[in-house]
């Protein structure tokens, strides 16, 4: 053994195809186990693919770069987690390619932006964000009151995420339209138990523009954002203990 290895050092050029041939015997050993989901994103119960409108207003919010501003990643430190909510799990943006993590904050994160705000306060935030929140620099982005949402094409966008190991069944991808619709309308004028039965009791359907004529870029947009970071329910987790918050400063308890 010791022999051959006088005879790899003594020749250099002998020496670096071993090299390359042990660093890319390591590098797939450590790279191809990655390309499977199942080995590197622990299981979490209650993620489930978007729905189409959600799905849409995916798309609208990565065309209009809100990435830019935002990121969709809470970071396991105290400030955050005080700030935001439960740190970011891999499992909960498994279903986003391209994924939304972003890298940089100019606005807050949006990761649990869900539920956070009602469909009104986001209608006359995207409209003018001035008028929420003075100090605001975020762009308008008014025009989407007035843009039908894109969705002939959901089926196709949602084919092409499940070669990509997104869960879509074939019955979702067929009644992506009526799902469009019913999520955009809600109860009463929609009948919601197919979006229901395919997506989980907690899709949100409603109109959420306050346009009941038209499934508008607002309506997808909106859809997308009160769904961020709920899917996950986290009620049972105690990340942080209620009781050491008392002992902040009040201004960090108001943000
Ligand atoms: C130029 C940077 C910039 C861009 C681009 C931008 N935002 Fe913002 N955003 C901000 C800033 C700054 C704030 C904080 C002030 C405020 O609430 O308006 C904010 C706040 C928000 C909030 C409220 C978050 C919270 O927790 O209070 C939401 C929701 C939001 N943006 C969504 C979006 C969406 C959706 C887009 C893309 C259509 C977008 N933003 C594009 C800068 C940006």
């Amino acid at each position: 053994m010791f022999k051959h290895h006088v005879f790899l050092e003594k020749n250099s050029i002998v020496l670096l195809l071993a090299i390359i041939v042990t660093v890319l015997i390591g590098g797939l050993v450590e790279i191809i186990p990655l390309f499977k989901y199942e080995t590197t994103i622990e299981k979490v119960e209650g993620m489930r693919p978007y729905t189409p409108l959600e799905l849409a207003g995916y798309n609208i919010y990565i065309r209009e770069g809100c990435y830019n501003c935002h990121s969709q990643q809470i970071r396991p430190l105290r400030d955050e987690v005080v700030r935001y909510g439960h740190y970011s799990l891999a499992a909960e943006s498994m279903y986003d390619h391209p994924f939304q993590w972003g890298s940089k904050r100019t606005g807050p994160d949006l990761a649990r932006v869900g539920g956070k705000y009602s469909d009104d306060w986001h209608v006359a935030h995207m409209i003018n964000p001035r008028s929420v929140v003075p100090e605001s620099i975020m762009p308008t982005y008014s025009f989407l009151m007035h843009r039908e949402a894109a969705t002939l094409d959901s089926h196709k966008h949602m084919k092409a995420l499940r070669k990509l190991g997104v869960p879509y069944t074939d019955e979702m991808i067929e009644y992506a339209l009526a799902d469009v619709a019913a999520q955009a309308k809600g109860e009463p004028t929609y009948d919601t138990t197919g979006l229901a039965s395919r997506y989980g009791d907690k899709v949100k359907a409603r109109d959420f523009d306050g346009q009941p004529m038209i499934v508008s870029e607002m309506d997808a947009l909106i859809a997308y954002l009160q769904v961020l970071g709920t899917m996950v329910d986290f009620s049972s987790t105690r990340e942080i203990d209620p009781s050491t918050l008392d002992k902040m400063p009040a201004k960090v308890k108001a943000k």
